[in-house]
């Protein structure tokens, strides 16, 4: 298993970037739940974030795309409004032990 971050991290960041094996991701903790997507826009198939480990929107209630704004829910990735409605973030599977969060 291959680590995205700790608690600590998140505890820091609300949502959190990382790279593992030259792929990006995002993790975030939503209704006491882990949450990791690749940190790739469906519209153009970039990264999201503003700056580093920053992914919300101004409300901190919805993952926001820098680009043009796209807006997907934290609890599973989809797009509820911008040039990508109706498509998902990806998502991918975690496991946690040790206060540590792990890619599966
Ligand atoms: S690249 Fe994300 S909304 Fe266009």
């Amino acid at each position: 298993m291959r680590m995205l971050c700790t608690r600590d991290d998140l505890r820091r960041h609300p949502t959190f970037g990382v790279t593992v094996d030259g792929e990006q991701y995002l993790v975030l903790e939503y209704d006491n739940q882990i949450k990791a997507y690749r940190n790739c826009c469906p519209h153009l198939h970039i990264p999201l974030e503003w700056e580093e480990h920053a992914f919300l929107d101004k409300d901190s209630h919805l993952i926001r795309c820098s680009t043009h704004g796209a807006l997907f829910m934290p609890d599973n990735g989809e797009c509820v409004s911008g040039p990508c409605a109706g498509d998902k973030l990806q998502a991918v599977a975690t496991r946690e032990s040790n206060n540590t969060i792990y890619l599966l």
